[in-house]
C-alpha cells in the first residue's frame, strides 16, 4: 500500500475501523508523487452509523457535563471532529501530490494522531455505554473543503483553515473541557482532553512552518508575516474570530511557534455578530457551538 492508496481507503470506506486503521509502517510518501494525482472525492464515504448531517445541536456546555447524556454528546461531538480531521489530513495528501516529501510526512503523523485522537474518545463514548451511532454527527469541516480545494492559495488555505483556524481553536476548547471532566469526576476523558491539547500544539506548530514556507514573499507580505499570509488565504467565511475559544490559552500558542503579532491579531479578531453587535453578549468568534477538532 502507498500513500496513495492508504488516503483513498479511509476516503472511500464508510467504516470506523478501516478510517482508523494505521498506516503501513514502511509508507513511502514519495512513491505517491509517483502516481497520477487522484482527485479526491469532496465528501467522504460513511457507513449509516456515521452519516453526516447539516448539523449536530448544541454542543454541551461544561457545566452540563455532570448529565451522563450530555457527557457522552459532549464526547461524540469531539470523537467526530477527530475523525473528519482523519479525513481532511488525508483528503490534502490526495489533493496536493506534489508537496514537498516533508510535509507528507508531516501531515501523515498528524493524521496518524487524528486516528489515535478519535479512537480515545470512542473508547471513552463506550465505557458511558454510548457509540458514534446514538448521535448526529455535523459536516462542519467538510462544507469548507469546496472552498479550500478551488482556493488560488491552494495548499496555504487548506493550512490555515485547518491548522491556524480549527486547530488552533482547540488549544482553547480542550483545556475548559478536560476542566470539565475532572469537575464531575471523569478523569479518564480529562486524560483525553490533555493528550489531544499536546498533540493540537504541534499540529498548529506545523501548519504555521507551512504557511510561511509556502507564501511567497513580496512588498506587501513577507513570508514571515503570518497575519498578512492568513489574511490573504484563510477561504470566506472563516477568520480568525473562529480560531479561538474562551478562555484564551497564550501559553499553548506561544508553544506552537506563533509570533506574538499573529496571537494577538486572532486575540483581539471579532466575529460579524460582535461586530455587529459591540454590546450584546460577547458572543465570541470562539462560539462553543462551533466545533473544537
Ligand atoms: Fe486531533
Ligand atoms: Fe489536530
Amino acid at each position: 500500500m502507498d500513500a496513495t492508496e492508504f488516503c483513498l481507503s479511509i476516503l472511500e470506506s464508510g467504516d470506523l475501523a478501516v478510517k482508523l486503521a494505521p498506516a503501513p509502517r514502511d509508507l513511502d510518501v514519495r512513491k505517491h508523487d509517483q502516481r497520477a494525482p487522484t482527485a479526491p472525492p469532496d465528501r467522504p464515504a460513511r457507513s449509516a452509523s456515521l452519516a453526516m448531517s447539516g448539523g449536530a445541536g448544541r454542543l454541551p456546555r461544561p457545566g452540563q457535563l455532570g448529565d451522563p447524556e450530555a457527557r457522552a454528546r459532549c464526547i461524540a461531538r469531539f470523537a467526530h471532529h477527530e475523525l473528519m480531521a482523519v479525513e481532511l489530513f488525508a483528503w490534502a495528501l490526495l489533493r496536493w501530490p506534489d508537496q514537498p516529501a516533508a510535509l507528507k510526512r508531516g501531515w501523515l503523523r498528524v493524521l496518524s494522531e487524528e486516528q489515535e485522537h478519535c479512537r480515545l474518545y470512542v473508547e471513552r463514548l463506550g465505557a458511558l455505554g454510548f457509540s458514534l451511532a446514538d448521535f448526529r454527527h455535523s459536516d462542519y469541516f467538510w462544507k469548507h473543503i469546496p472552498s479550500i480545494g478551488t482556493s488560488s492559495h491552494g495548499i496555504v488555505a487548506f493550512l490555515c483553515a485547518v491548522g491556524l483556524t480549527f486547530e488552533q481553536a482547540n488549544l482553547d476548547f480542550t483545556p475548559r473541557y478536560a476542566r470539565a471532566f475532572r469537575a464531575v469526576g471523569d478523569a479518564a476523558t480529562a486524560r483525553v482532553c490533555d493528550l489531544v491539547h499536546a498533540e493540537e500544539i504541534g499540529h498548529v506548530a506545523l501548519a504555521a512552518t507551512w504557511v510561511r514556507r509556502l507564501t511567497p514573499g513580496d512588498a506587501d507580505a513577507a513570508p514571515s508575516d503570518l497575519v498578512a499570509a492568513y489574511e490573504q488565504a484563510i477561504p470566506f467565511p472563516l477568520s480568525a474570530a473562529r480560531a479561538k475559544g474562551r478562555p484564551f490559552d497564550l501559553e499553548a500558542r506561544r508553544r506552537a511557534g506563533l509570533e506574538a503579532s499573529f496571537i494577538e491579531y486572532v486575540r483581539s479578531a471579532r466575529s460579524t455578530v460582535q461586530l455587529s453587535n459591540p454590546a450584546g453578549d460577547g458572543v465570541p468568534g470562539g462560539d462553543t457551538r462551533r466545533p473544537p477538532q
